[in-house]
This record gives structure tokens, C-alpha cells and sequence, in this order.
């Protein structure tokens, strides 16, 4: 009845940065060739959503539909859609997979690249917007907008999932988990036995920490400094514990000495430029490698010694946990079901959409690992 209709629901609503989100009924239009119209039945919140209402994005756009970890089911198909029809559980991918662009096509990275400049102008892949409130256009948001009850994303950004996986669990592996966990599996590729260093035990540490169990790795130090991150991270494969701010030496020279030189490999989960240079220099001479996976506020650069380097320590990242996105998330949906992956002690809070900014302050607050809305 849907199809083809303007539809009227609710969203939350971020009409400028360092503003509350406002819960207003808007307009979403059905989608156009190559673009999906979903409804999105559960969001997570994630540090990327605050990170632009805070204004700190210098991309950032307003008015705008934030959200990028959702879940949902397909409502129509736009023109030429074959890979997903109505009724599909599916979802949004904030890095998409066409399959065809040069990123596509190499084994080495999962960026593709096909939307990536409509996308960073808040905008569908045709230039234009979706969504309209009071007489507004709304930007989109990392191809996903899932702060709203419907959301219009390109084909290429939404991954078909199995229906029988709990939509209100698996919404979390269109980011955090996703992150994590592919760090340690894709991007440092974790052997058995090695020892593994991650700064901040929040949702993305804590996915690298399962990462690197799933990888039998032989040690895996937790830093925070937060002592309360301990306890929980032990569910999640940490098995050692540092805290810098009861140290009164540097950590990288404290985890030297608890490695016999350091750790294999080492994960920057916080996105502090500080924490990162601890990370490099925590690693093992020779071969410890560094993966960057905290988003640093703009602006901000890393430093370290260039004979870090030159001794075989290597610093690299990677977005999304390097996963390809549309042929991997049905596949890590497939594990949790399987019991391989942990999805569900991620959940810290559950909260109908009304109450959105409640989740944002418990994220800052530090008393959640991942809030879900329901829509
Ligand atoms: N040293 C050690 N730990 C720190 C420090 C620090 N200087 N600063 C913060 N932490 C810890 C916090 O105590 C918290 O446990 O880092 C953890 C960060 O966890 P969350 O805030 O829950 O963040 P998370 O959702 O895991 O995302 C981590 O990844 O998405 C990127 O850059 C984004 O900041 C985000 C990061
Ligand atoms: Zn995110
Ligand atoms: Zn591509």
C-alpha cells in the first residue's frame, strides 16, 4: 500500500550541530532506480553520530537523519533493484560493495568507491535528498539515516541477511562489532599464540579482543583507564589488564617489559593521537604491527620516530574491519548465529527512539558499550 507513496513517520531529527536531536514526522520518498526503501525496525548509536552532531565533522551536514548501525526490512525496490525485494531483512552499509570499481575489485581494501562523493555530500547517488520535515530538505548520513522509522539507501548499501536473526542484535554489525572484529581477523590477520596489546575496551576494543581469541591468539592485554572495562572484557577474551594512570612509567615501556619486547600486534581502539604513538611503540622490534581503528578529531596528526619504522614496526588501519561489506555482513550474521561471533553482550540498553538523547549521554557518560532504539 506503501509503494510508490511519500511516506509520513517518524525520525529523529538533527536540525543543527550541538543540538539535541528533535523527534519530528517527516516525509521519505520512495526510492529511486538502484536505491532501496527500507523500514528500520532497531538502530545502535555509535561515536560516529555524536562525533558530527558535536560538529566536529568538518563534513558535516545540516539539517540531517544521523544513525548508521541499523537493521531493517525492505518496504519497496526502486527501478532495476534485483538483489533485494520486499520483505528482505537486510542491513544499510556506510561502506557499500559494487563490485565494480578499481576498491571492488582489488583484494587489498573493502573501500568502494562507486557513491563515496554523493555520499559525503549527505546525498542519494542521483544528488538529491529523500527526506523533507516542515518544508525542509534533510541531508542523508553515511548512506545509512537510520534514526528514522523508513530510510532510502543506494542497493549496493544494503546487505541481505537471514530472516531468522534477531534484527534487535544484529544492527550492531553495521559498525562497532563489524570494526573490531575485522581488525583483528582481515586487517592485522592474528596468528595463534601472538601477543595482542588494545587501547580502550569500549564496543570496538572489545570486538577485537573476540577477534583475537577467534584467532587463538596467546595473550590479549586490555588499556583503559577505566578499571571497571576489566570485568567486562574478560567475557570477550581479555586476559591481562593495564591501567596508564596507576603506572609511573610510560605503557609502551611497561608492556615491553610484561612482552619480552613488546606485543605482536597491537589495536588503537579510543582514536586519541596519543594513545596511538603507545600503540606503534608497544609493538615488537622487528614486526610488531599497529592498527589504527579510533577516529581522531579533525585536525590531528600522529607522530613517532621514524627508526620505529626503519626497526620493522608497522602502523597501518583499515575501515569497517576491511570486510566487504555486502558479501561479508550476511556471512558474520551467519556466525553469530552459529554461536561463533558474540553479539548479544554488546547490548547494554534497550530504549524506544523517543528517547534517543538519553543514549547519547549514557555514550558519553561511558555506561554503554551499545544502546539499542527501537523504532
Ligand atoms: N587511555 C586508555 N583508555 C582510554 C583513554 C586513554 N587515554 N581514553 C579513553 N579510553 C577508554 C574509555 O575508558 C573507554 O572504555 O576507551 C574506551 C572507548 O570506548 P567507547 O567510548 O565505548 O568507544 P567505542 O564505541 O568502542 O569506539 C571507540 O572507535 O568508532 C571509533 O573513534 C571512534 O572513539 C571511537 C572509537
Ligand atoms: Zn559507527
Ligand atoms: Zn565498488
Amino acid at each position: 500500500a506503501t509503494v510508490g507513496q511519500v511516506i509520513k513517520c517518524k525520525a529523529a531529527v538533527a536540525w543543527e550541530e550541538k543540538k539535541p536531536l528533535v523527534i519530528e514526522e517527516i516525509e521519505v520518498a520512495p526510492p529511486g532506480p538502484g536505491e532501496v526503501r527500507l523500514k528500520v525496525e532497531f538502530t545502535g548509536v555509535c561515536h560516529t553520530d555524536a562525533y558530527t552532531l558535536g560538529g566536529h565533522d568538518p563534513e558535516g551536514l545540516f539539517p540531517s537523519v544521523l544513525g548508521h548501525e541499523g537493521g531493517g526490512v525492505v518496504e519497496s525496490v526502486g527501478e532495476g533493484v534485483t538483489s533485494v525485494q520486499p520483505g528482505d531483512h537486510v542491513i544499510p552499509l556506510y561502506t557499500p560493495e559494487c563490485g565494480e570499481c578499481k576498491f571492488c575489485k582489488s583484494p587489498k581494501t573493502n573501500l568502494c568507491s562507486k557513491i563515496r562523493a554523493t555520499q559525503g555530500r549527505g546525498l542519494m547517488p542521483d544528488g538529491t535528498s529523500r527526506f523533507t520535515c516542515k518544508g525542509k530538505t534533510l541531508f542523508h548520513f553515511m548512506g545509512c539515516s537510520t534514526f528514522s522509522q523508513y530510510t532510502v539507501a543506494a542497493e549496493i548499501s544494503v546487505a541481505k541477511i537471514s530472516k531468522n536473526a534477531p534484527l534487535d542484535k544484529v544492527c550492531l554489525l553495521g559498525c562497532g562489532i563489524s570494526t573490531g572484529y575485522g581488525a583483528a581477523i582481515n586487517t592485522a590477520k592474528v596468528e595463534e599464540g601472538s601477543t595482542c596489546a588494545i587501547w580502550g575496551l569500549g564496543a570496538v576494543g572489545l570486538a577485537v579482543a573476540m577477534g583475537c581469541r577467534a584467532q587463538k591468539a596467546g595473550r590479549i592485554i586490555g588499556v583503559d583507564i577505566n578499571d571497571d572495562k576489566f570485568e567486562v572484557a574478560k567475557v570477550f577474551g581479555v586476559t591481562e589488564f593495564v591501567n596508564p594512570k596507576k603506572l609511573d612509567k610510560k605503557v609502551s615501556e611497561v608492556l615491553i617489559e610484561m612482552t619480552d619486547g613488546g606485543c605482536d600486534y597491537t589495536f588503537e581502539c579510543i582514536g586519541n593521537v596519543a594513545t596511538m604513538r603507545d600503540a606503534l611503540e608497544s609493538c615488537h622490534k622487528g614486526w610488531g604491527e599497529s592498527i589504527i581503528l579510533g577516529v581522531a578529531a579533525a585536525g590531528q596528526e600522529i607522530s613517532t620516530r621514524p627508526f620505529q619504522l626503519v626497526t620493522g614496526r608497522v602502523w597501518r588501519g583499515s575501515a569497517f574491519g576491511g570486510w566487504k561489506s555486502r558479501s561479508s555482513v550476511p556471512r558474520l550474521v551467519d556466525d553469530y548465529m552459529n554461536k561463533k561471533l558474540m553479539v548479544d553482550e554488546f547490548v547494554t540498553f534497550m530504549k524506544p527512539l523517543d528517547e534517543i538523547n538519553e543514549a547519547f549521554e549514557l555514550m558519553h557518560a561511558g555506561k554503554a558499550l551499545r544502546t539499542v532504539l527501537i523504532m
